[in-house]
């Protein structure tokens, strides 16, 4: 018993004199470490990053240095340096905290992964003459999953949650796309998927591991059900030559990873590619049933398109809606090592030392995406903020009389840039133009409110809705 209190002690004052002997140094951002020694931020951090981070933007302005769980984590909100900031990849290294994320969500090690030459690979998948063949495979599966689940034999309406709605849809169709093979018929599709929800909402709890016993059971059961699904051998029998699924399984074996790594490797693969889309789908459609203005506008300009399915045509309405849609929603955070002590310089010029061993954090969702004096009323949604007067794409956006490099960064930057994101807008167009134009579809309350944020899964891609949105729908005649 006395061997336990010193050790629980001597931890104590260990954590202790950690916390008190890290001060701001000359040129360094505001430090704040918060008042519980070596936790300090974490609790706020954990709860609701954006508002804890507003907070500090407020006390400290665009960039400063907080302790969370034992870390020293520089928040820079500046967003017109990014870029010039990010581009230093010998200073910062993007690997560290990668493979970190990783080993505690996907209990994935890949040795020698090299992530700027894999994501360079991703990229290249996603660009021409491929991102036709799969943006058309996308729509086939989309067109294939609602006819043969949801317009079954019926004229009457049907009732769903918005979200699981969105998500069944654009999951089951992307897995197909990416991931199908032959031999996938209806009831694994759905059951790659359900295990793959039960694994997607206790993700967030994964990667900070304050999973409690019994969602670790849970989590750990989902994980191993995927990793049958998704097995190698398996797939790649009916996987398409060249498709994605056997580039990447190519490389895997080129990595040297044996079978149980590769399966590994399949899973966060999969949830890279399918954890985004269904939920912007669901905030998509929810903003345009709670904004009628918006809806009919949207309705108008996709119903006149000549070839929807066509890249050629012009939809300024949609991608205004979309882009807007992103803007609230999308809140990926940017995380880098520092490796070398380093200066960067903010847009009013004033100079800040970044310390070997600390960490950087950049978070678009605040900045520019949620700033007051970028975006007038950004917690709105106006569906027509991306568009200028003349209907025409809007790009140029100011704060304090200064140009924005971005007014809105859904997909990252730099090598955190998404490959697929014209994969995603084509998906997100398509998926949005057929249930407006072949379903009546409509709110089951009419006065209904967008539901808030899990204020938990700031810095995991796009958030998702703390509650849902009923929906009745039926094919139109
Ligand atoms: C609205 C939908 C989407 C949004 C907002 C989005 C956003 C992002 C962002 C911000 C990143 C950078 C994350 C990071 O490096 O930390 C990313 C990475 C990535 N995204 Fe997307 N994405 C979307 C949909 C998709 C889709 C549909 C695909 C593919 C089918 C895709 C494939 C990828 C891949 C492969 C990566 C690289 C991950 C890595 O390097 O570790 N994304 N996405």
């Amino acid at each position: 018993m006395i061997w336990i209190t010193g050790l629980l002690l001597t931890g104590l004052l260990a954590m202790f004199y950690i916390y008190m002997r890290r001060t701001r140094r000359r040129n360094e951002p505001p430090l704040d470490r918060g008042r519980i020694p070596w936790l300090g931020h974490a609790l706020e951090f954990k709860n609701d990053a954006a508002q804890f981070l507003t907070r500090m933007k407020q006390n400290h302005g665009d960039i400063f240095t907080v302790c969370v769980a034992g870390n020293y984590v520089t928040v820079l909100l500046d967003s017109n340096c990014y870029d010039a900031v990010l581009a230093d990849t010998h200073s910062l290294d993007l690997t560290p905290y990668a493979q970190l994320l990783m080993e505690r969500i996907f209990s994935l090690h890949l040795p020698n992964h090299d992530p700027v030459s894999e994501k360079k690979r991703v990229a290249l998948y996603f660009k021409e003459p491929n991102l036709s063949q799969i943006c058309i495979s996308m729509q086939k599966n989309l067109h294939f999953l609602m006819t043969s689940e949801i317009t079954q034999e019926t004229a009457e309406w049907k009732k769903d949650k918005l979200f699981s709605f969105c998500y069944t849809l654009l999951f089951k169709a992307g897995y197909l796309t990416l991931f199908g093979t032959a031999n996938n018929n209806s009831a694994t599709l759905t059951e790659v998927y359900e295990e793959f929800r039960q694994f997607d909402k206790l993700l967030v709890k994964l990667a900070r591991q304050t999973l409690p016993r019994d969602e670790r059971r849970i989590a750990s059961s989902a994980q191993e059900r995927l990793w049958e699904l998704l097995c190698p051998a398996y797939l790649i029998k009916g996987a398409e030559a060249q498709s994605w699924l056997q580039t990447y399984l190519v490389q895997l074996e080129q990595l040297g990873l044996d079978t149980n790594m590769q399966q590994r490797a399949m899973l966060f693969q999969l949830w890279v590619t399918q954890c985004n889309a269904g939920p912007a789908a669901f905030w998509m459609l929810g903003f345009l049933l709670t904004h009628p203005e918006a809806l009919r506008a949207v309705r108008e300009e996709l119903q006149g398109l000549k070839h929807p399915l066509s890249k050629r045509e012009n939809t300024p309405v949609f991608n205004s809606a979309l882009n807007e849609t992103l803007r609230l929603t999308a809140a990926a955070l940017i995380v880098r090592e520092v490796m070398y002590d380093k200066m960067v310089r903010l847009s009013s010029g004033q100079e800040h030392l970044l310390r070997r061993g600390d960490r950087l954090c950049i978070f678009p969702f605040l900045s520019p995406q949620m700033d007051p004096q970028i975006h007038h009323e950004p917690e709105k949604f106006k569906f027509d903020r991306f568009l200028n007067a003349d209907g025409t794409e809007k790009q140029d956006f100011f704060k304090e009389g200064l140009r924005m490099r971005y007014g809105n960064m859904p997909w990252g930057t730099g090598s955190n840039l998404c490959p697929g994101r014209h994969f995603a807008v084509s998906a997100l167009k398509h998926f949005v133009f057929m249930i407006l134009t072949r379903f009546h579809l409509e709110l089951c309350d009419g006065n209904a409110n967008m539901p808030v944020v899990d204020t938990s899964r700031y810095g995991f891609g796009i958030l998702h809705p703390a509650g849902d949105l009923e929906i009745r729908f039926k094919p139109r005649e």
